[in-house]
């Protein structure tokens, strides 16, 4: 049975997520800050807060020697959206840095051993398609900041790693109704989960995809950097 860790599996495209991996008989590791083993039955639920070093320690520590085939770094906030930059306050800037690219990197690295023992060894990140210096809009500047800085971290980690056969994906998952995304957004969560899940479900110990191709949308086509 593969094995799928999940950051942010409380609400939204974690849970979502979470509960479309029990469905299909994977072990399901849901990590959150609030660990609620009724969310998701089947699932086991972990204690992870992505700003507290010694959380991601502790989840190190507790999965010590558990081969994860994937690593899906799913949490992330958007604490400056509709904010125009006067009021953004520099300590969210900061956070958004910390929560949306530092902290997936530093999950990544405390659990690129575990990866390595599995099968499948894939870590995924989910980034946004507003983190697209192509494509790049107006406003939010924390976050989509925030996220381009993580694009660039997932480049650097996944060449650190390419010898060990770790393969890193980056994925925009749509604009989805969930918290973040608003009513406004313009699919729903099974949408945005069957079509992550067609990318990183194909990656197996032969067939390999590198981040330097590009970083993929939910429908499976590619978002120019
Ligand atoms: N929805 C969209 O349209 C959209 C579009 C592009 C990209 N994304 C990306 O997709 C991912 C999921 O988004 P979503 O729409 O599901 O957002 P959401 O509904 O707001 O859920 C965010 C998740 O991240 C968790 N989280 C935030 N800060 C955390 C921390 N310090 N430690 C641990 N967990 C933390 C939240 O946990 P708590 O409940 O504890 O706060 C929650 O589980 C994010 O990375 C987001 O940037 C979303």
């Amino acid at each position: 049975m593969p094995t799928i860790l999940i950051t942010g599996a409380n609400r939204g495209i974690g849970l979502a997520l979470a509960r479309s991996y029990v469905k299909d008989g994977w072990r399901v590791l849901a990590t959150s800050r609030t660990p609620d083993e009724s969310l998701i039955k089947g699932a086991e639920s972990l204690p992870l807060d992505l700003t507290d070093a010694d959380s991601i320690k502790a989840l190190q520590q507790s999965l010590a020697g558990v081969p994860i085939d994937i690593v899906w770094n799913n949490a992330g906030v958007y604490l400056d959206k509709n904010q125009p930059l006067e009021q953004v306050d520099n300590l969210d800037w900061l956070r958004s840095f910390e929560i949306n690219c530092i902290a997936p990197i530093r999950i990544a690295e405390a659990l690129s051993e575990n990866v390595m023992l599995s099968q499948r060894k894939v870590i995924a990140f989910t980034t946004s398609k507003m983190s697209s210096l192509a494509g790049n809009g107006v406003g939010a500047y924390a976050y989509r900041s925030s996220k381009t800085a993580l694009n660039m971290a997932v480049r650097c980690f996944e060449q650190d790693h390419k010898a060990q056969g770790i393969s890193c994906l980056l994925l925009h998952p749509g604009h989805v109704r969930t918290d973040m995304g608003g009513l406004e957004g313009a699919i729903d969560l099974e949408t945005s989960v069957a079509g992550m899940r067609k990318i990183v479900d194909q990656i197996n110990p032969t067939l390999r995809i590198e981040t330097s191709r590009g970083f993929f949308d939910y429908d499976g086509s590619s978002i120019p950097w």
